[in-house]
Parts: structure tokens; C-alpha cells; sequence
């Protein structure tokens, strides 16, 4: 037996070389000569487990981990009720007080498939004694480590579950980080799930007609996204001013007329009036909006935000502007709520003749915008 440890011991330092010269980071060495004194010691404590004899899964030197015991700011232990059984695997036990009157230290089950790898649940009765799990049920998954190259980590999710009769629920428990399975680290799981008494209590529902019991496991492995968007707001532009001085006003006819095209926060814009008014002004006030030039492309589901402040400017009386806050998205080029914004009555018809009021001088109406902020989508893939 001591031997058979040295062995791997041997084995397993040779590997941890190999990391050594491959890793360039400190901390990297760091991990993992942590990782390595641990092994060490829990490989001192390991049983073999008498109710398979040798699991062929677990090498000698596994490392049996549990989020019990390591336990940081980042990671949380949820346990809750659900109605949805297990989707990996179920474990069900008919003789489960046989199991915990005996010797036997775990259950392991035959291995089960799930997100492309192979598994085993293990059941430890009276709980991890190696996990500080002593006076718990502790529950565990392995991975069938003999294709895994030493240097790759198996990212997952678990999540336990026990049965409760009364509730007609499954007691689950789960971390809000994953676990990182690897060659050696083959065993992941909460070696504090339920303490013992509290599930031995048949009115507690986890054993029920006589002595069964029902445990399961999902095994998920989370997937990174392929397709993401990132949005961002500009808010300082070179020329966030834009001014369309419209001369001979008087001279215009009804209907639609554009300022020139201008640009600002990576996009093209107009101004566009209609002198004699549209839909609720329409033979009564000026319209005035900000639209988005004609020629511009928005992606399916892309949406411009703007604010901005839209402004007639009164040629006489400074402070006597007419200015209307934008704040909006912009879902196109063109006409529409959607795709301008502005204001049907911008000034009453009545006021923009009347040449006290400042905003006609020489025939010349200022029509100004001044743009505050611009968003704009980036999609991946593109
Ligand atoms: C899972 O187990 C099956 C049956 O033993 C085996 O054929 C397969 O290669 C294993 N898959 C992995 C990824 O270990
Ligand atoms: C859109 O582009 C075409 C071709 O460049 C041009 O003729 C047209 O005036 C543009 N439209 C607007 C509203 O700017």
C-alpha cells in the first residue's frame, strides 16, 4: 500500500514538473504547488472503497474537493425546492438504512453520459469524513478521467439534488461559480449537504416507506456565447452644433423641405421643416425634426439613442429661443415616430410671422440642433 502511494506520488510530482517548466506566471505556480500539497494529504487519508472495491474512475491520488470547504466571496451555495427531476442522472435507493448502518463509506454509481464525458455520482451516507463532511450526507461527482489529458480543465455546472416526500419536492444545491474538473481533480461535489439526523427523520421526508430515498444530479457544461453586442454612447463631438439658416423663407410652399446632410456621432442627419405644418399642425404651426438621413443602414433590431436639444433661434431676443429636449431612439431612416423626432407644432404660425418675436428676420429662419450624446451597436459576429 505505501508503495502503491509513493508510486503515484512519484507519478504525479513528474507531472507537476512538466507544469512547472510549461507555466510562465508566479501565480500559476503558485495554484498549482497549492493544489499539489493538498493532494498530497487528502491521497494520505483516501480509502478504497469497499462496496466496489477498486472504482477504476478514481486514481490514487484523486483530490476529492468540495465547495463546503472552499467557500470564497465569489461563490454562493444556493439550495432551494424544485419540482423538475434530475436531467443528468437519478440515483434511487430502496435499503438506504442498510447503507448507513454498514462500514460502506460511499455509493458510486455506474458511470452515466452527459455533456460529452462520462460520470459517476457518489453517495457518502454519513458523509465525507476526508471533506469534513462527518455527520452529513455528502454528495459528489466524478469524472471519468482516462481520456482527459493532464492539462485540460473541464469547466461545469452541478447541481445536486435529494428528494423530499413531504414536499413532493426536490431539496437541490448548487454553486454560482462551476467547478473545474480535471485529470487531477477528478471529484467535485458539497460534502455538507444535509446533516445526517436531519435526514434520517422520516417526517422530514428524505426517507420515505420504510427506508428509500432518491438522489440525482445535473451535470451541465455552461457554453459561452457565439453572438454578443456591445453598446456604447459617445458624448463628445467635434462639432456637436449644427445650424441651417433657411433664407427667403417667405418664398417656401407648403410641404417637406431637408437641411443639407451633416454628421455627427457616426451618422448622418437632416433637419427637416415643414413650413406650413403636418398632421396636428398642419395649416397652424411650424414642423420641425431631427431625422436620420435617408441614405443611412440600421441593422435588424438596431436602435439609434440620441439627446440632443432641437432649436429655432431668435435673431433678436437671445435668450427667447424655442428649443425642444430630444431623447430618443431612432429605429431608421425616415418618417414616423420611429424614425425622427421633433415636434408637429414647433412654433404656431401666428408667432413665426409676427416680426416682434425675433425667430423671421430678413427673411431668414435659424433652425439649429445640438447634439449631447449618439449611441451606437457593435455586432459579433458582424
Ligand atoms: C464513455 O464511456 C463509453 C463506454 O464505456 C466509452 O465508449 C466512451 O469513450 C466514454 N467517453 C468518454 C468521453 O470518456
Ligand atoms: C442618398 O444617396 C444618394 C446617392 O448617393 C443621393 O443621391 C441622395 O441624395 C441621398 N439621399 C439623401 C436623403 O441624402
Amino acid at each position: 500500500m505505501t508503495s502503491h502511494y509513493t508510486n503515484t506520488v512519484s507519478a504525479v510530482y513528474l507531472l507537476f514538473c512538466l507544469f512547472i517548466t510549461s507555466a510562465s506566471s508566479s501565480s500559476f505556480i503558485r495554484q498549482y504547488t497549492d493544489d499539489f500539497n493538498t493532494n498530497i494529504q487528502q491521497e494520505n487519508r483516501a480509502r478504497v472503497n469497499p462496496i466496489q472495491g477498486e472504482a477504476h474512475y478514481l486514481h490514487k491520488h484523486q483530490q476529492i474537493s468540495s465547495r463546503d470547504n472552499e467557500l470564497s466571496a465569489s461563490n454562493t451555495v444556493t439550495k432551494g425546492l424544485r419540482d423538475r427531476p434530475p436531467q443528468s442522472y437519478s440515483l434511487k435507493m430502496e435499503s438506504f438504512n442498510t447503507l448507513l448502518k454498514s462500514t460502506t463509506e460511499r455509493y458510486e454509481t455506474r458511470p452515466f453520459s452527459a455533456a460529452g464525458y462520462n460520470w459517476t455520482l457518489v453517495v457518502y451516507p454519513n458523509g465525507n469524513k476526508n471533506d469534513n463532511g462527518a455527520g452529513f450526507l455528502s454528495l459528489y461527482v466524478t469524472i471519468d478521467n482516462s481520456y482527459l489529458p493532464p492539462h485540460q480543465e473541464v469547466y461545469v455546472d452541478l447541481r445536486f439534488y435529494v428528494f423530499n416526500r413531504v414536499e413532493k419536492k426536490y431539496f437541490t444545491i448548487q454553486g454560482t461559480n462551476g467547478w473545474r474538473f480535471s485529470f487531477f481533480k477528478p471529484m467535485w461535489g458539497f460534502s455538507q449537504v444535509i446533516p445526517v439526523s436531519t435526514f434520517k427523520e422520516p417526517r422530514n421526508g428524505y426517507l420515505y416507506d420504510g427506508d428509500h430515498c432518491e438522489f440525482g444530479v445535473d451535470v451541465t457544461i455552461p457554453s459561452v456565447f457565439q453572438t454578443s453586442e456591445l453598446f456604447s454612447v459617445a458624448e463628445k463631438f467635434q462639432n456637436p452644433r449644427f445650424t441651417w439658416n433657411i433664407r427667403g423663407f417667405s418664398t417656401l410652399l407648403g410641404g417637406t423641405y431637408y437641411s443639407d446632410m451633416f454628421s455627427v456621432g457616426g451618422r448622418n442627419w437632416n433637419i427637416q421643416v415643414n413650413p406650413s405644418g403636418r398632421a396636428s399642425g398642419e395649416g397652424k404651426a411650424l414642423s420641425m425634426y431631427l431625422i436620420l438621413n435617408a441614405n443611412e443602414t440600421l441593422r435588424p433590431y438596431e436602435k439609434i439613442y440620441v439627446r440632443a436639444k432641437l432649436r429655432l433661434v431668435n435673431q433678436r431676443f437671445t435668450f427667447n429661443n424655442i428649443e425642444r429636449q430630444i431623447d430618443h431612439w431612432f429605429n431608421g431612416p425616415g418618417f414616423g415616430e420611429a424614425f425622427g423626432w421633433g415636434e408637429h407644432e414647433f412654433i404656431s404660425l401666428s408667432d413665426l410671422r409676427n416680426p416682434w418675436k425675433g425667430f423671421l428676420v430678413n427673411d431668414m429662419l435659424v433652425a439649429q440642433v445640438d447634439f449631447e450624446a449618439v449611441s451606437s451597436t457593435k455586432y459579433f459576429p458582424n
